[in-house]
């Protein structure tokens, strides 16, 4: 029998419930929700949430390959601290996850860090090129739920409709990077009034939602699973919303920066505001907002993607795109105020950790026989980053400076403290 810990006087969040008690975990399980409980650890939480940990369905973790960035572990530890018990890597690593070797590796280095659950989405098409299938049937065998080539959108439609077909026989879920490259060349900023006066190439709208537009047509003949991962246009909800309607199998994401920062950020010429698709406009925000309110988009994920400095330090147009999401996600969405508390958990953690069919261990109630994969955080307190105390390898946050609101206490992952206090205990 293991040492027991007992979580004091938290605000319970579950689906159909909301009640002030203590949570005793016990062998990596609920194993009491009541008053005045007693155990080997007591963790204060007065005045603080308890939910199921946070699942983010979109985080580079770089490793293999870019460990100069990220890796495993790094990314992991980022994540306990955002108050998240599982994270979907993606897959543009080096190699790519399109072999089972490669999955394996990363699942392996995930266990080794034992900080989330890291799970390994694997690659539509071999090597993300978009010209043959990676062999997705095999990668299924092996455990692959999610499959994507994000970092490219695959934009050979004939492909896409026999990776769908594929998908549909397997029970996978393909997650589609909405992004007509023909579009984007040489793009850096959002195509706006604003991008002209800058001077800087216009990334329009529409090659996100052409991309929309013709993925729900083929999840309509085909009848497979889709996610669209970081939707970012007011049309990319409507469309998405449309589907629903008309009862396809499509769910949605939004990021936290695409919630909060709009395109004037780019007149900075600061790269660490570069970010594919990039920032949009306030009317595009408020679109994304209403979609969060009215069940079109089913998850907040985080699109966590580290740079070196090295390479975020270059020019706007060669410096990659990308931001660090995982540590900030939860105060930047609260600092928001896009929505209800209870929203927040079903967007972080209930409906991802559907979505990545991880719902037996993840986004759970809390609750007596469940497993003990939660999230303390306190919803009021302010703070702001102190960048020499982040956990992940790289440092480009557009956050730097701004008051975010809400921060993770404690995370428990499988029975056990990763973070207590706001400090990572590994
Ligand atoms: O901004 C982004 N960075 N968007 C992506 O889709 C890929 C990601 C990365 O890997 O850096």
């Amino acid at each position: 029998m293991s040492d027991s810990i007992v979580i004091k006087n938290a605000t319970i969040i579950n689906r159909t419930s909301q009640l002030v008690a203590d949570v005793k975990i016990e062998n990596g399980f609920v194993a009491e929700v009541g008053k005045n409980l007693k155990g080997d650890t007591l963790l204060d939480a007065s005045g603080c949430i308890v939910s199921s940990g946070f699942v983010d369905l979109h985080a580079h973790l770089r490793e293999p390959g870019k460990e100069e960035a990220e890796t495993i572990e790094t990314g992991s530890r980022a994540g306990a601290l955002g108050g998240y018990t599982a994270l979907v890597a993606m897959p543009n690593t080096d190699p790519p996850q399109d072999s089972v070797a490669v999955i394996d590796f990363v699942r392996e280095q995930g266990k080794r860090a034992g900080l989330v659950d890291v799970v390994p989405s694997g690659c539509i098409t071999l090597g993300r090129h978009g010209e043959s299938l990676a062999p997705m049937a095999e990668l299924a065998q092996a455990g692959v739920t999610l499959f994507t080539d994000d970092g490219n959108g695959v934009q050979d439609a004939a492909l896409m409709r026999r990776a769908l077909e594929y998908a549909k026989g397997l029970g996978v879920t393909l997650a589609q990077h909405c992004e007509v490259a023909e579009l984007t060349k040489g793009a850096v900023m959002n195509e706006c009034r604003c991008c002209t006066d800058l001077g800087l190439p216009g990334w329009p709208a529409i090659a996100e939602e052409l991309m929309v537009f013709r993925d729900i047509e083929l999840v309509r003949i085909t009848g497979a699973s889709m996610h669209f991962l970081h939707l970012s246009t007011k049309r990319s909800v409507e469309l998405v919303r449309a589907g629903k309607r008309d009862g396809l199998p499509i769910t949605a994401e939004v990021t936290p920066h695409h919630l909060s920062l709009t395109e004037e950020l780019l007149s900075s010429y600061n790269p660490v505001f570069k970010v594919n698709p990039p920032l949009r406009s306030t009317s595009d925000i408020q679109a994304l907002k209403a979609g969060l309110l009215d069940g079109t988009i089913d998850a907040i994920a985080t699109d966590h993607a580290p740079h070196p400095r090295r390479d975020k330090e270059m020019s706007l147009d060669m410096a990659p795109p990308g931001m660090l999401g995982l540590e900030t996600a939860l105060g930047v969405v609260l600092a928001e105020g896009a929505c209800e508390i209870r929203d927040i958990v079903a967007l972080m953690s209930w409906n991802p950790a559907k979505i990545a069919r991880i719902d037996k261990a993840h986004g759970c109630d809390v609750a007596v026989g469940n497993k003990a994969n939660l999230c303390v955080f306190d919803p009021e307190l302010t703070w702001s980053i102190d960048i020499n105390r982040l956990a992940s390898k790289s440092v480009n946050t557009p956050y730097l400076g701004r008051t975010l609101r809400g921060r993770v206490r404690h995370t428990i992952f499988n029975g056990l403290p990763t973070v207590i206090d706001g400090q990572a205990q590994r």
